[in-house]
């Protein structure tokens, strides 16, 4: 069978976005459509389930409609549904596999199931077919941070993982402490632009000498007291425009700081290493790119940094693996594909 023109929808709904893509050959990503549920949730400063999955079911046809006709392609013009079914929140992944289940009936398509974290590792192959393999990959996002070593297209093992907040949680703890609006990677990386990383002491936890695992709550906590004193007495200062951008700047140093030294410390574990990946929403940060390109320790790695809308979350990322998993290894799911909290590696 040819790989030219076998177009996959892929559909996404685990967590906050509910998004559909279609995507050509595994790689040529032909529509992309992300509808982000951001507004619903700011109020709360995080992601409530049940608010998610209610949207997820309002949005999911109009979005997967939108995929369709922004590829020019009716579901006849499909070869195969992939969904993500796993890891995330249960009552969100199953508005999208219930969508993908219908339609791929309907259709006579086959369905299958891909694990989101594995379609994050994956994004680094749609952006770069010639990926040196093997490849370490940190997924960063709202919910997840951990440092994989990719051996081939869909199987990636994991090497470290966080042992409580995930970076992009602590990026959004540390922008609700200073006053900053919800998601808060993106408005820590814009208040930092104006403000001196060295302002403030933070410390960068590296969980002892070998460790490849990640914690980030200890640094909320460091940016709390820092701002009003330890113990819970004193009331939280109001902060001038100029120490909100200091505290910004010195916050988003030490998370990029943390996960650029787990990453050199994987780089060196690790023989035959050949390149280097990140995805994930936190991968979108403009200081965490800009620093990995320096770094003279990872200079001799091949850098893939997967395009903005394939770091976030969305379906190209799915429908890119759902292709490899189905045209390579043959993996086709039947109507009884189930939604999963965990993923498999996380037992
Ligand atoms: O992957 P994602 O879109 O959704 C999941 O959490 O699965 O990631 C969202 C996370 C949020 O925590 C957000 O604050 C963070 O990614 N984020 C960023 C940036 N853009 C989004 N963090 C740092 N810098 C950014 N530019
Ligand atoms: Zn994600």
């Amino acid at each position: 069978m040819s790989v030219e023109g076998l177009n996959v929808l892929g559909i996404e709904s685990s967590c906050d976005e509910t998004a559909a893509a279609v995507v050509a050959d595994g790689r040529r990503v032909l529509s992309n459509v992300v509808h982000s549920q951001i507004h619903l949730h700011e109020r709360f400063r995080g992601v409530v389930p049940e608010v998610a999955s209610r949207s997820h079911m309002t949005r999911v046809l109009p979005v997967i409609s939108d995929a369709l006709a922004g590829a020019g392609v009716t579901p006849g013009g499909l070869a195969a549904i992939a969904v993500t079914n796993r890891p995330g929140m249960v009552g969100s992944l199953l508005v999208g596999i219930a969508a993908a289940k219908a339609l791929a009936w309907s259709h006579g398509l086959p369905l299958i199931g891909v694990d989101h974290i594995q379609a994050h590792v994956h994004a680094a192959f749609m952006a770069e077919p010639a990926l040196r393999l093997p490849c370490l990959t940190l997924v960063a996002s709202g919910g997840h941070t951990a440092l994989y070593l990719l051996h081939e297209p869909g199987r990636a093992e994991r090497l470290g993982r966080t042992i409580d907040d995930a970076a992009g949680e602590a990026l959004d703890k540390g922008a609700a402490l200073l006053g900053l609006p919800y998601p808060g990677g993106p408005s820590i990386q814009t208040a930092a632009r104006q403000g001196d990383p060295r302002s403030i002491d933070l410390p960068r936890p590296m969980l002892g000498e070998t460790s490849l695992d990640f914690s980030f709550s200890g640094l909320k906590t460091a940016l709390l007291y820092h701002l009003r004193g330890p113990g819970l007495a004193h009331a939280m200062p109001s902060l001038s425009p100029q120490q909100v951008a200091d505290c910004a700047a010195a916050y988003q140093a030490a998370v990029v700081d943390t996960l650029i030294r787990k990453l050199r410390r994987a780089a060196e574990r690790v023989p035959g290493l050949r390149s280097l990946s990140i995805g994930g929403g936190v991968a979108r940060n403009e200081l965490l790119r800009q620093r990995l390109r320096e770094d003279s320790h990872l200079a001799r790695l091949q850098l893939v940094f997967p395009p903005l809308e394939l770091c976030s979350d969305n379906g190209a990322m799915i429908a890119g693996l759902g292709h490899h998993l189905w045209h390579e290894r043959g993996q086709v799911d039947d109507l009884s594909l189930d939604a999963r909290a965990t993923s498999r590696s996380d037992g």
